[in-house]
């Protein structure tokens, strides 16, 4: 049975976005800091042709691992929209994309499997809709914030994974919305590096 999961990057505050964020301002300030260890790792450098070699330790095994358990992914719109300017002409996910938003628009087929289906009828739809064609693999809720917290509110995840930096942003964090009553946790796994630490929650219902 396929998980539905989560996997972000957080900064120490709690917060997966810094302040004065925009389209060319991408994650806000902080930004950088927040994903340094990303960019450092050989699986996403190749994933994003940002070129050759980089890291191949652990913290590559671990984003070796999210990418390779991913059938389909949904993300809601702001992440979309830095995404659609940034990613490459053949985005990382190679496998369908599910964008939570109002706008209705075509789908968009992009090179190496990724399709970018745009869903206007809420969550759950873009999960039924994930879930038909994820291969048996897992659906992973990418972000942003917004998207990440409705779903948890909903009882709808599984797991969340947190990479977090060893860094502040002082800007948008990722549980102000929680409802406390409605979403509890169990550790899977801790996994630390010299650069991030990465935290493996089961989530249960707690009603
Ligand atoms: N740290 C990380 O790992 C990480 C990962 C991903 C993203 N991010 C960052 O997160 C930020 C974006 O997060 P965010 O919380 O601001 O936005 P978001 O979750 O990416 O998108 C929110 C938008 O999606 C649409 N939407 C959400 N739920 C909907 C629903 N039920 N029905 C219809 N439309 C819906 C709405 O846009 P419309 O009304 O315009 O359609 C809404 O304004 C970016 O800065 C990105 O860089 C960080």
């Amino acid at each position: 049975m396929s998980k539905v999961f989560v996997s972000m990057g957080m900064s120490l505050d709690g917060c997966i976005e810094g302040p004065n964020a925009s389209l060319e301002n991408m994650g806000g300030d902080g930004w950088g800091d927040l994903h340094a260890w990303v960019f450092q790792q050989r699986v996403f450098r190749q994933r994003l042709k940002l070129g050759e070699g980089g890291d191949a330790g652990p913290d590559n095994r671990f984003l070796e691992e999210i990418f390779d358990r991913t059938g389909a992914s949904i993300m809601g719109k702001r992440m979309f929209e830095a995404g659609e300017r940034s990613w490459p002409e053949e985005p990382p996910f190679h496998a369908p994309v599910f964008v939570v938003t109002h706008e209705a628009r075509a789908p968009w087929p992009r090179e190496g499997g990724t399709t970018f289906h745009f869903v206007n009828d809420g969550i759950e739809d873009a999960l039924r809709r994930a879930r038909e064609v994820c291969r048996g693999k897992d659906v992973r809720i990418s972000g942003g914030a917004n998207l990440v917290l409705q779903y948890l509110n909903a009882g709808l995840v599984d797991e969340l994974v947190l990479s977090v930096a060893p860094t502040f942003l002082a800007g948008k964090r990722l549980f102000d919305g929680i409802d406390p009553d409605a979403v509890g946790l169990e550790i899977i796994e801790v996994r630390a590096s010299s650069k991030v630490v990465h935290l493996r929650y089961a989530v249960k219902k707690r009603r």
